[in-house]
């Protein structure tokens, strides 16, 4: 086959139609129910115990730490009361060893001391206080209230909530793998450390970045229907909304303000269809999904989102340059049968390892409109180490990555279509016209070029919504969503300890 017709096989694969998109929202819908009934399905449902969301009237200083992709972040935030809010941050990449680490103390511990570092640096006053202080009082409960920042800690992984700073990881996700900490409450591994250094920080919140992500949203755009939907698109993807009690059939334990009707929850969508009912599988999925920690797991987030779709183009180029017969990335001098060799990829080029294409390269692509590709095959050659990859090469590329990003995106409409369905705020009369507001955060819906107009026109061709629906779904960025809606959560639940303590 010539390239361009082995191209177009191979985008063809990666189409997924109207008709696929509309019997996934179905499946979504149904699985959603299936999780709200009982324990141990693929969309795991989780109660959050947050039981409604902000007017952005909130007020008052507080602390986020956010452990869930590539980085760690601390920062406080001052919310002002007035929808607007400061925030100061630091961040550090994780080291990957730490990722795998052999005991989870060793993460914790690392996590821990970035917090005292950032106290000492934006925090200084405060903390030198606390360390002269420190002299006369023993006990963490000998401080004053006054002294102790509420601490809303971000942890993006299925966690077992069993109260608004208590619950139990159920497993890891994204690259994540430490056995030790499973089961185990991660609140309190972090609470533990942070005592070891005798830090002035209370881990008052345990909130995934979705949840995060929806309260931000509602904070800063408080409209008439209130955020409906939280979603995060980056290294992960997942999405929180808001859910009636009363739907939720399984059993929810512990302590919470029942008088809302409300409660958040967690869907941990990237579990969604692990059976594969209606999930596309070409034999590049297959082949990602068995070279994973967690093979048979978050089958649609390795469809979806940003960690993945690079591999998904990258073993797509592999499989295409083992076939001699095509001629793509071609070193036309070589005369070797290597199939490495035949290409003019350098050997240490990320194009031969795993997860060693960016899905930036990605975006360049998407982005490249002129005829020549000028910017994208300066990328290749930079990036992944591709000698003058020519304008064919590149234009392969293009139609590769762009089959892979556009069946994210329409993936990615299934899951936002079936919740704004679920939500019932399209029909009801109460919000006739108005618009219904969904937040969004990570680098897919921030740098993927039309990553949201693609998301949009799919949106417009499901059953329930329609061209005119479509028009009244806003998806708006939730910038920083998870450090404020940590903090707008570690307010409430400062609120709801005064409330039960006095
Ligand atoms: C993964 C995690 C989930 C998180 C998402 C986005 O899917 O399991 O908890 O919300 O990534 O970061």
């Amino acid at each position: 086959m010539t390239l361009e017709a082995e191209t177009k096989a191979v985008v063809a694969q990666f189409d997924y139609t109207n008709e696929d998109v509309n019997k996934a929202v179905k499946e979504f819908i149904r699985q959603m129910g299936e999780g709200l009934e009982k324990e141990g399905t693929s969309l795991s449902q989780i109660p959050t115990y947050v039981t409604g969301v902000p007017k952005g009237t909130e007020k008052g200083l507080y602390m986020a730490v956010d452990l869930g992709g590539t980085n760690f972040r601390v920062c406080s935030i001052n919310l002002n009361g007035d929808t607007t809010f400061n925030l100061t941050f630091s961040k550090v990449a994780i080291p990957r060893e730490l990722m795998v680490a052999k005991s989870a103390k060793e993460l914790f511990a690392f996590l821990a001391k970035q917090i005292e570092l950032f106290l000492k640096e934006h925090h200084g006053d405060q903390f030198e206080k606390h360390v002269r202080r420190r002299m006369t009082v023993t006990s963490p409960e000998g401080f004053k209230d006054e002294e102790v920042f509420r601490l809303g800690f971000t942890f993006s992984f299925p966690v077992q909530q069993i109260g608004i700073n208590k619950g139990k990881l159920i497993r890891w996700t994204k690259g994540f793998d430490i056995p030790d900490a499973v089961g185990k409450d991660v609140c309190a591994l972090l609470q533990q450390e942070i005592d070891i250094l005798h830090l002035p920080v209370k881990v008052a919140a345990l909130v995934n970045d979705t949840v995060g992500t929806l309260m931000a949203r509602s904070y800063t755009s408080p409209g008439k229907t209130g955020t409906v939907l939280g979603a995060i698109f980056g290294t992960g993807t997942n999405g929180a909304y808001v859910e009636k009690l009363a739907n939720i059939k399984k059993p929810v334990t512990g302590e919470f303000d029942k008088s809302t009707g409300l409660m958040v929850v967690n869907t941990e969508w990237g579990s969604f269809d692990n059976q594969l009912n209606v999930l596309p599988n070409t034999k590049w999925d297959i082949e990602l999904d068995k070279e994973t920690p967690n093979p048979g797991i978050q089958m649609y987030e390795k469809r979806v989102s940003g960690m993945f779709l690079g591999e998904i183009v990258r073993l797509v180029i592999v499989d295409l340059l083992k076939k001699p017969e095509v001629s793509l990335f071609k070193d036309e001098n070589s005369s070797t049968n290597d199939w490495k060799s035949t290409t003019s990829i350098a050997p240490n080029s990320g194009v031969f390892t795993q997860w060693g294409l960016d899905t930036s390269v990605m975006s360049v692509a998407a982005a490249d409109t002129t005829p020549e590709l000028v910017a994208l095959r300066q990328a290749l050659e930079e990036q992944l180490h591709i000698y003058s990859p020519s304008l064919d090469d590149a234009q392969t590329f293009k139609a590769i990555a762009a089959a892979v990003g556009r069946r994210a995106a329409r993936l990615s409409a299934v899951a936002i279509a079936a919740i704004v369905l679920q939500s019932g705020t399209l029909t009801d009369p109460a919000y006739d016209g108005e618009e219904i507001d969904i937040g969004v955060d990570g680098s897919l819906v921030e740098h993927y070029p039309y990553f949201r107009d693609m998301i949009y026109e799919a949106l417009g061709q499901i059953e329930g919504i329609g061209a005119e629906g479509a028009k009244r779904i806003r998806i708006g960025i939730a910038k920083d969503g998870s450090g404020v809606g940590a903090a707008l959560i570690a307010l409430v639940a400062a609120d709801m300890e005064k409330r039960t303590s006095g």
